[in-house]
């Protein structure tokens, strides 16, 4: 089978390409690096660097590929409050560009990584596909949006149509940039360098933490799996865990006590988000097999950033 990666120098897109190159795919990767980095690909996977807004270069790379995983997006949630023209045209152009290519060159199945954050503020916990999205910030809408326009095209152009709602994924090779960086990574950098870890809010706002090998697994079940046309599936570890408790293992798990400084004037964001995982299970046989301890040892074990500075400080790797 022959794919294209969008964003697949990316964090989840280079584990994403990597896997699905080692199960035998042929993978083929477009990205800008505005992000991204290449040197994460294996050998073997067709690196083409360029804007997922670019038609011509799209109808040149769709050729004879069978399945789009589209991952090229701007993905950091306070940017986009402060850029939201740039995520939307991004994100939301960027999807309207690729959708109509793939209708164009007739790519037979789309899968899209859209993002728990659709969900905002809800009622109850866990979160259901079913239940009514509450976006309550710009790059929140650019993914809901992009759902959307997947879904009408797809059914108006006769490809297959599927959105992953990812939760907060971690694991290594995430980019972590001075502004904005993703929680996990930041914390353990911060409590390995013995910084200040700043939270916003009480800290017991709850977020669930899904290790990238199991998003890989379930991004690579959403290729085959049949009957899952037009189906939005949440993706997560199906865990709650607050970010107050995501500190104390961090800090057990590099062996350091953070000093911890809780910032009240700043929202913490979305009180709650878990995910219900029932429709994963059943449509693409998921099972997260990552623990939250599991998947912040990998993390302080393979990825370099955190080795390093681990043993620059003496403190020993576990
Ligand atoms: N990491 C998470 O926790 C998470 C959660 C939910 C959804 N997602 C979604 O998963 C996807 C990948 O996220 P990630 O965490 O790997 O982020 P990332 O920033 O590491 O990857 C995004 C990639 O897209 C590329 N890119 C950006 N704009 C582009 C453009 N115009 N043309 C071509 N390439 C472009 C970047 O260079 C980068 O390599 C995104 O769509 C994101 O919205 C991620």
């Amino acid at each position: 089978m022959r794919v294209l990666v969008t964003g697949g120098a990316g964090f989840i897109g280079a584990h994403l390409s990597n896997r699905l190159h080692e199960k035998g795919f042929y993978v083929r990767v477009l990205d800008n690096l505005s992000s991204g980095d290449p040197a994460a690909l294996a050998a073997g996977i067709n690196f083409n660097r360029g804007d997922v807004r670019d038609i011509p270069k799209l109808w040149s790379l769709l050729q004879g590929v069978d399945v789009v995983y589209h991952l090229a997006a701007l993905v950091s949630v306070p940017a986009s409050v402060l850029y939201p023209r740039e995520y939307n045209d991004v994100n939301v152009g960027g999807t309207v560009a690729l959708l109509e290519a793939c209708r164009d060159v007739g790519v037979k199945r789309v899968v899209l990584t859209s993002s728990a954050t659709v969900y905002g503020d809800q009622k109850t916990q866990p979160v259901r596909e079913e239940m009514i999205p509450n976006p309550a910030v710009p790059y929140a809408v650019s993914k809901l949006a992009a759902e959307r326009y997947l879904f009408t095209i797809g059914r108006l152009s006769g490809f297959e149509a599927v959105a992953l709602r990812i939760f907060n994924a971690y694991g290594p090779g995430q980019p972590l940039p001075p502004a904005h960086a993703p929680v996990i990574p930041q914390f353990m950098q911060q409590t390995i360098g013995r910084g200040s870890v700043v939270v916003f809010g009480s800290g017991q706002q709850t977020r669930d933490f899904v290790y990238i090998d199991d998003v890989v697994e379930a991004l690579v079940s959403a290729a085959t799996a049949a009957n899952i046309d037009q189906e939005t599936i949440n993706v997560g570890s199906g865990q709650e865990t607050a970010l107050a408790e995501l500190i104390e293992q961090i800090s057990a798990t590099v062996r350091a006590k953070a000093n911890v400084i809780y910032n009240s004037e700043m929202s913490g964001g979305i009180a709650h988000l878990v995910a219900d995982l029932t429709k994963a299970k059943q449509m693409l046989k998921f099972k997260p097999r990552t623990t939250l301890a599991d998947g912040l040892r990998k993390l302080y074990e393979l990825d370099p950033r955190f080795s390093r500075a681990a043993n620059k400080k003496g403190i020993a790797i576990s």
